[in-house]
């Protein structure tokens, strides 16, 4: 059996990969940066099973690479917008996530950003580390209060749920739009108010994204949206960059529309717009969300699980439907 892990994980998953047999886990030398698709292509020929990340893409072309034995792509992720889904479908082609298990440690750091954007916290840091501040002063890094504020929340799914219950500790009011409403008692039990996407984009005081990379997420928020926001908005995005189209953002941190952004996300990762880079008002982080020792202990073995099960036959737990 050939397994292809495209990126170094921790020992978790490796471990549950190797006690499976005759396991050769191909990125043992593979550093935390990725690996360039050619090298993601060879690294995967033969290969019946691959442990991917969010970072490489698992189109055609990989699949192909790989050769008609592939039997599952497992990625370490609950997001799985990297891989061609109609591929899949066509070579017979599991695919699995790891749901469930990073909604708190992407809910703890979607948090992160907002008091991060919302209190300046990135530019004041800077400004003390440059050895450039002179003290106490009255109106140093004004940021915007939180408390009793309203949260509005773009995607309610796990993540967005998780987020919208730590609102609570700052008594805000939750705002919320997505495809899926959920039941009237879980709304309670959230105190969440379901509203129209303009109501929540007028409304919002903090806007946090928490919804699937999509055909009609892709660029749900452009500069139209941005002007009808309260200049005193922050906007975090924790989901996947491409949600919002990123100039755009720039323009209108520019151009005031909105007070701050905090992006642990990315339109083009790894490379950042660099008019990003212009803003002090930009918190930025890169791709973290998930990035806890518990948790990428866990998404590792649990994708090594999925392979496990997929290539003994049977049927793994975190199946991804694919399109018929
Ligand atoms: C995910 O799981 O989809 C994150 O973006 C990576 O942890």
């Amino acid at each position: 059996m050939k397994i292809a892990v495209t990126r170094r994980i921790p020992e978790a998953g490796l471990k549950v990969l190797e006690a499976f047999g005759e396991v050769k886990t191909l990125a043992m030398h593979q550093t935390d940066d990725g690996i360039a698709s050619e090298a993601l292509l060879k690294l995967v020929e033969g290969a019946q099973a691959i442990l991917s990340t969010v970072g490489e893409r698992m189109d055609a072309a990989t699949m192909d690479a790989a050769g008609p034995q592939l039997k599952i792509i497992a990625n370490m992720a609950v997001g799985y917008d990297n891989i061609s889904l109609a591929e899949a479908a066509k070579r017979n082609i599991l695919v699995t996530n790891t749901p469930g298990v990073l909604t708190e440690a992407t809910a703890d750091l979607a948090w992160t950003l907002i008091l991060g954007a919302a209190r300046r916290a990135g530019e004041a840091e800077r400004v003390l580390r440059a050895g450039q501040w002179k003290g106490w002063g009255p109106l140093q890094f004004l940021g915007v209060d939180l408390y009793k504020k309203n949260l509005g929340l773009f995607g309610l799914g796990r993540i967005g749920q998780a987020v919208a219950r730590r609102g609570r500790g700052f008594d805000m009011t939750v705002l919320y739009h997505d495809v899926n409403r959920l039941s009237a008692s879980a709304e309670e039990a959230l105190n969440a108010r379901w509203v129209e996407k303009d109501e929540l984009i007028a409304e919002a005081d903090i806007l946090s994204l928490h919804c699937p990379l999509t055909p009609e997420t892709r660029h749900a928020f452009t500069l139209a949206e941005f002007r009808k926001m309260k200049p005193s908005v922050v906007i975090v995005n924790s989901a996947r960059g491409p949600v919002i189209k990123e100039d755009d953002l720039c323009q209108a941190l520019d151009e005031g529309l909105v007070f701050a952004a905090g992006l642990d996300v990315f339109e083009e990762e790894p490379v950042i717009n660099p008019r990003l880079f212009d803003h002090e008002r930009a918190f930025l982080l890169p791709h973290i969300g998930s990035a806890t020792i518990e948790t990428r202990d866990t998404m590792a073995r649990m994708a090594a699980e999925n392979i496990v099960a997929a290539l003994s036959g049977d049927t793994p737990e975190n199946l991804v439907p694919l399109p018929l």
